[in-house]
C-alpha cells in the first residue's frame, strides 16, 4: 500500500453516464456510456431524456468500472461525484447514487466541480505508468484553459482548490460555437469533431470571417455570437447547394477564427498577469482539446511564454468522463465529508468557489 485510497468517481453532469476507479492520479478504470446519439436527433441535449438514461445506465457503468479496475468493492476508500456545474436533473442522478453507495459502504463522499475535473484532467496517468505521481508542488501555480461544449475559461490555478477565472465567454462556449457552425453546414450534432475533419481539407483564408472582439480591442473576455452570425449570413449568401470543397473551406475559416480568438485571449491574459516565471505549465482540458489544430496552437502560445502545454494523455479524458473527477478528488481528500446532506447539486457552481 502506498497510502493512497481507491476512489469510485461518478459524473452525470450532461449526456454521458460515467464512472471510474482511480488511485491518486492513476486511472484504474474509466467507463463512459454516451447518450450523444440519442440527443443528436433533437440537435441538443434534452434534460429529461438525459436524466432517464442516466437512471437506466448508472448501475451498469459503476459495476463495469469496479470490475475492470481489478479491485474489490471493499477496497474502495471514498466516493467522488460531480456536484456541478451541469444540468440540474442530470447531476441529481449521480449525486443520489454516490450518496447511496457511500452510505452503504460507510465511506466518505466528495462533491467535485466538473470544470475543475476538466482542468486537472492533464494530470491523469494510465494504469501502466510507473513511477511516482506528479505532485501538486511540481505543477502549481499553473495556467489553465478549459474548453468544452459548456465552458470556455482561462484560469490562474494557484494550487488545487484555489482558482481565479481570468477570462470567460460572454455568450457561447467554444465547443457550442463549433457545434452550431457544424449544424449550419449540415454536419450533424455535436459537430466539433467532424468540423475539424472537414477543416483539414479546407483553406482557412477562403472566406473573410471576422476575428471576434478585434474591433472592440478587448482581451478580457470571449464572445462567439458575432462570428456565428457572420457565418450564418455568409452561408445564406452562398445559395443552397454547397460543394464539398466549399463546406471544407467554410469549416476551416470558421475554426481558424474561433481558435485565433481563444489564442489571443489566452496569450494576453498570461502576459498581463506578468508572473509567468513562477508558472511552468499550461493545463488544457475539455472536449475541444481533442482538436489537433487547437493543441498545436496552444502549444505555440505556451512556448512563446516559456510554458509547457499539458493535455490529457488519452482522448477519452478530453470529453466528459468520471476519471477526471477521481483525479481532482485525489487532490482534496482532506475535504471528504461524512455528512452527506451537505453535498447537493450546484448547476452553476463556479470553479472559483470550490
Ligand atoms: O467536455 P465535453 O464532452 O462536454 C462538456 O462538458 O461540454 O465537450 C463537448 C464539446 C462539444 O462541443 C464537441 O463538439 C467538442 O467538445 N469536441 C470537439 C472535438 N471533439 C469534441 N471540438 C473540436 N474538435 C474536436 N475534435
Ligand atoms: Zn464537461
Amino acid at each position: 500500500m502506498d497510502g493512497k485510497i481507491n476512489i469510485l468517481a461518478i459524473d452525470t453532469s450532461c449526456d454521458e453516464t460515467a464512472a471510474a476507479v482511480t488511485r491518486g492520479t492513476k486511472i484504474l478504470a474509466n467507463i463512459i456510456w454516451s447518450q450523444a446519439a440519442l440527443h443528436a436527433k433533437f440537435g441538443g441535449v434534452m434534460p429529461a431524456l438525459a436524466q432517464r438514461m442516466h437512471r437506466e445506465r448508472i448501475d451498469w457503468v459503476i459495476e463495469r468500472a469496479i470490475k475492470k479496475s481489478g479491485i474489490k468493492t471493499e477496497e474502495i476508500g471514498a466516493v467522488a461525484v460531480t456536484a456541478g456545474p451541469g444540468l440540474a436533473i442530470a447531476l441529481e442522478v449521480g449525486i443520489a447514487k454516490a450518496k447511496e453507495l457511500a452510505e452503504k459502504w460507510g465511506k466518505p463522499l466528495l462533491g467535485i466541480n466538473h470544470t475543475e475535473g476538466h482542468l486537472l484532467s492533464p494530470l491523469a496517468r494510465s494504469k501502466e505508468t510507473r513511477g511516482a505521481d506528479i505532485t501538486s508542488e511540481e505543477i502549481f501555480p499553473a495556467w489553465g484553459v478549459v474548453v468544452s461544449g459548456g465552458h470556455t475559461e482561462i484560469i490562474a490555478a494557484d494550487k488545487p482548490g484555489k482558482y481565479t477565472v481570468l477570462a470567460k465567454t460572454s455568450d457561447d462556449a467554444l465547443g457550442e460555437a463549433l457545434d452550431k457552425a457544424a449544424r449550419m453546414l449540415g454536419l450533424g450534432y455535436p459537430g466539433g469533431a467532424i468540423l475539424e475533419k472537414m477543416a483539414r481539407s479546407g483553406k482557412k483564408s477562403a472566406y473573410p470571417l471576422p476575428l471576434p472582439m478585434a474591433r472592440q480591442g478587448t482581451t478580457d473576455w470571449l464572445s462567439y455570437s458575432g462570428l456565428k452570425t457572420a457565418m450564418y449570413r455568409l452561408i445564406g449568401s452562398m445559395g443552397n447547394d454547397l460543394s464539398e470543397q466549399q463546406i471544407c473551406d467554410l469549416a476551416a475559416s470558421f475554426q481558424n477564427r474561433a481558435f485565433q480568438h481563444l489564442e489571443r485571449v489566452v496569450s494576453a491574459q498570461i502576459k498581463k498577469a506578468n508572473n509567468t516565471s513562477r508558472r511552468k505549465y499550461l493545463l488544457a482540458g475539455g472536449g475541444v482539446i481533442a482538436n489537433i489544430e487547437l493543441r498545436r496552437r496552444l502549444r505555440r502560445v505556451a512556448k512563446e511564454n516559456n510554458l509547457r502545454l499539458l493535455v490529457p494523455y488519452s482522448l477519452k479524458l478530453t470529453g466528459d468522463n468520471a476519471a477526471m473527477i477521481g483525479v481532482a478528488a485525489a487532490f482534496k481528500t482532506a475535504k471528504m465529508a461524512t455528512d452527506f446532506t451537505a453535498i447537493d447539486r450546484l448547476p452553476r457552481w463556479s470553479i472559483e468557489e470550490v
